[in-house]
């Protein structure tokens, strides 16, 4: 910590809470068009150091912006002008909209060592974290997959971003050394062993472009497989686009406008490859499994169009690295974070080189991190 608990609300703090940020394995941009995805919780953390502070205001305070916002338990309502606080007030907001009591004001503390605007959910990791610190202060009892819901709920209303489910699950139910395959058509999900033979393993590679437009790119994403839909909904008896297959892909094609069809061929083939790849992880296949992450790019950068010059970059001399099988975006796109399926053993070579490589043509230096899966959402101390 910069400045001390103390120093900002002078009292000590009374507990301890941590939430991790996520990578998606694959099923990319499909947890609003009810696909299979593969999250798993990383070894990058927001913390937050709490107590209550026996008023009727949150006082919150993060060490990156060192500006302490006081704000009114009662009438929140979203202002650009609160910045990253229209996170948590947003979270209490949807709590107290759902008839939950929280009737007396927290002071909170927040750091983090995710890397800002790296499209590894900081903005998730915030909403869960906030939601568990309340539940747990004020003996809520809200569970873990409960979590999940009302922060999605609360980025979609209040922050007005029309994300799926996917990382405020994968935050809220991470599980050390697994990834999560999560149906969004229904929210069930299972753990899945995260199993690389051959002495690979799983790297997170970081773009760091300042991220421009993401908000209003994912929504219209959004739109265009809402429409897709619509029009399919009319030939098809259909809930989502992932009830499709690819074997309907020459039918729909006849079906929709050009780009609309780009984005659903996207998303029909993404959740088969999800299938697809976690049949190679049970045997811990990496060559396929590499091979099925290069795929997964190209349908990305081609037909669903979310990559760009930064990610494109970064991924393509990853690939072009001896030691590396396959890798992609994860995330949102427009910028932010690629995971790629690197040797171990050559992992310093590989990082000398991607980062040569990549500062030559965008002039940026990328941030290149070997994480381990951790659990979710917890109480530290
Ligand atoms: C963002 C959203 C998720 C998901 C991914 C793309 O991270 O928050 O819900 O849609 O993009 O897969």
């Amino acid at each position: 910590m910069l400045k001390s608990f103390q120093s900002i609300f002078k009292e000590e703090y009374q507990s301890i809470y941590q939430a991790p940020a996520r990578i998606n394995l694959i099923g990319e941009h499909i947890d609003y068009n009810g696909g299979k995805v593969l999250p798993a919780a990383i070894s990058l953390y927001i913390k937050a150091w709490v107590r209550k502070n026996n008023t009727k205001n949150v006082r919150l305070y993060s060490s990156l912006n060192d500006h302490l916002y006081i704000c009114p338990l009662t009438n929140i309502e979203y202002k650009e002008e609160q910045g990253w606080t229209n996170y948590p007030l947003g979270m209490i907001y949807t709590l107290q909209k759902h008839g939950y009591n929280i009737n007396e004001g927290l002071d909170i503390y927040y750091t983090s060592n995710i890397p800002a605007g790296s499209g590894l959910s900081s903005s998730a990791c915030l909403l869960d974290l906030t939601c568990f610190i309340l539940s747990e202060e004020f003996n809520l009892n809200i569970s873990k997959k409960d979590i999940a819901i009302f922060a999605k709920e609360s980025e979609n209303d209040f922050n007005n971003l029309s994300c799926g489910i996917m990382d405020q699950a994968a935050i809220s139910l991470g599980k050390e050394k697994k990834a999560i395959l999560i149906d969004t058509a229904n929210f069930s999900y299972e753990y899945k062993d995260i199993k690389l033979n051959d002495g690979y393993t799983i790297v997170v590679m970081s773009t760091n472009k300042p991220r421009k437009l993401t908000e209003s790119k994912y929504n219209e994403r959004v739109k265009e497989c809402n429409i897709g839909l619509k029009t399919l909904q009319k030939e098809y008896k259909i809930n989502n686009l992932c009830e499709l297959s690819s074997n309907d892909l020459p039918k729909i094609k006849e079906l929709l406008d050009p780009l609309i069809y780009k984005r659903v061929k996207h998303v029909i083939t993404e959740n088969e490859r999800v299938y697809r790849f976690i049949e190679e992880m049970k045997d811990g296949n990496v060559y396929n499994m590499g091979q099925i992450l290069n795929e997964s790019d190209e349908s990305l950068r081609c037909d669903y169009e979310v990559t760009g010059l930064h990610l494109d970059t970064l991924t393509s001399v990853s690939r072009n690295h001896p030691a590396c099988l396959g890798a992609r975006m994860t995330g949102a796109g427009f910028g932010g974070c690629c995971i790629a399926i690197v040797k171990e053993k050559d992992i310093k070579d590989f990082t000398k080189v991607v980062k040569r490589k990549y500062y030559e043509v965008t002039k940026i230096k990328p941030s290149i991190m070997q994480v381990e899966i951790v659990d979710g959402v917890k109480k530290i101390a």
